[in-house]
């Protein structure tokens, strides 16, 4: 098997950032979903089985920028960066601006453009030279009607051309974005399994043109390794909740030791 292949099918855990890190973000996400829920989408960031796999739908060894859409606090950002792709490749276009003070600081390496993805060939227009090999969305199309989800994915293929794929998760069964419209088929959508791992469940849809020769082709054993993580991340979880409840009520968390110990 060929160096590419080995590295297509791995799925690193990532860096895992420290509990405060992530309590940060959680708190930045509800006080930013309690201002605008229709912006922000959902109450929590996305956790790292749905970060990964998303990444995973991304070819690390591409050529061109990789766009990501409404990445708030980062995790799917920081997934594609376990995955392999250079930050130098990373157009992250945000509309919240403390989303993208924060991102500044979390990768200065990436580009962060502060701006509305639906018009997306005017926000990237003086920010990208080369065709985008790929676009990452997060962002919370179901909020939009149907005819500004169809002109998003109009413009990222304009810009990408045949060969690009859009990577999209709902909480939605369905598709976000209809590929027949009025008769006509203008992508090829393809769903992936959900991932159950995440609050609340998601599913990954990607997105290609109609024209484009190449399949889209998931790793067979991706979701097989991901069950056997889940195993892992729940002692991890346990771990942590340890870990925040010695530092909340210290006294109660030594008395459990104790008890613990002469039982
Ligand atoms: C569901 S959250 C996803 C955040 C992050 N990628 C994650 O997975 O946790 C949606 C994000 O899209 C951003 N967003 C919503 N509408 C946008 C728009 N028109 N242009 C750019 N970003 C937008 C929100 O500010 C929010 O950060």
């Amino acid at each position: 098997m060929s160096a590419q292949k080995n590295q297509a099918t791995k799925i690193h855990s990532g860096p895992r950032n420290s509990i405060d890190d992530r309590l940060g973000d959680e708190a930045r996400f509800i006080r930013r979903w309690l201002e605008n829920p229709r912006l922000a989408g959902a109450i929590t960031p996305s956790g790292r089985f749905l970060a990964r796999a998303m990444a995973h739908c991304v070819d690390p060894a591409g050529d061109g920028p990789i766009i990501e859409l409404g990445p708030g606090t980062g995790p799917v950002t920081q997934a594609l960066i376990a995955r392999g792709v250079a930050p130098e490749r990373l157009v992250l276009v945000e509309y919240e601006p403390s989303f993208c003070h924060l991102l500044a600081k979390k990768f200065p390496r990436a580009k962060i453009v502060r701006g509305d993805a639906y018009r997306l060939r005017d926000t990237l227009a003086d920010h990208i030279e080369d065709r985008p090999a790929a676009i990452v969305s997060s962002l919370p199309l179901l909020t939009k009607p149907e005819v500004a989800r169809l002109s998003l994915l109009r413009q990222a293929f304009d810009l990408m051309g045949t060969d690009g794929r859009f990577i999209q998760f709902t909480y939605g069964v369905k598709s976000p974005v209809p590929a027949h419209v009025g008769g006509s088929l203008h992508f090829k959508t393809q769903s992936l399994a959900p991932i159950w791992l995440n609050l609340p469940p998601a599913r990954i849809f990607v997105y290609r043109h109609v024209d484009c020769p190449h399949a889209v082709e998931m790793p067979p054993d991706m979701i097989d390794k991901l069950l056997q993580q889940s195993r892992r991340f729940g002692l991890e979880i346990r771990g942590e909740f340890e870990e925040a409840r010695a530092r909340l009520a210290p006294n109660a968390s030594k008395a459990n030791i104790s008890k613990s110990r002469h039982s």
